[in-house]
């Protein structure tokens, strides 16, 4: 049994995400998602931890081989005590490129924990939650580019913080 880890922020998870994690499910008999969480970075979330895995929670029930779950720490660290043999990562461009290779070569010397890279599909190679966030907060449209069930608490958030 093939168990791999798609990792990120998910602050808020996209159809980018989605897209990479929809077709890990079909390569690998188990995918964890999990949302990292980084006690200093808090404070520039949108979302706290729980809020996003309730999000990813949310939007991957169709999969029936995907899981939700939050790490801290090392990823390798999660992987080893979760039986899981790697890594999947989407990567949207060239750009990517470098650092992703850095973290995966040191994934994979810190515990030989390797690296799946799946191409993004170019529909989605444009967008990073943080692009999102930005311009859903000066009133762009977002509605193509999250899940249906995060564009309402998308909107709310950002709404919320432009009164606060
Ligand atoms: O969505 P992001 O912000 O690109 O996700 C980055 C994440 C969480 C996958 C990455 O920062 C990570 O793996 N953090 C865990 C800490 C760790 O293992 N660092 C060493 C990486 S070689």
């Amino acid at each position: 049994m093939t168990k791999v880890v798609c990792p990120g922020s998910f602050d808020p998870v996209t159809n980018g995400h989605l897209d990479i994690i929809s077709r890990a499910s079909g390569l690998f008999d188990e995918v964890v998602v999990a949302v990292g969480i980084n006690k200093s970075k808090t404070s520039s979330r949108l979302f706290d931890s729980d809020e996003r895995m309730e999000m990813l929670r949310t939007v991957v029930a169709p999969w029936p081989n995907v899981r939700v779950a939050g790490f801290e720490g090392l990823l390798t660290d999660f992987c080893t005590s979760n039986g899981i043999a790697g890594i999947v990562k989407g990567l949207r461009a060239v750009s990517d490129f470098d650092y992703e290779l850095q973290m995966a070569q040191m994934n994979s010397s810190l515990a030989q924990v390797e690296t799946i890279f799946i191409p993004t599909s170019p529909e989605y190679s444009f967008l990073a939650s943080s692009l999102i966030k930005e311009v859903a907060m000066f009133g762009g449209d977002v509605s193509q580019l999250v899940p249906p069930e995060v564009l309402p608490l998308l909107l709310e958030r950002l709404a919320q913080r432009r009164q606060s």
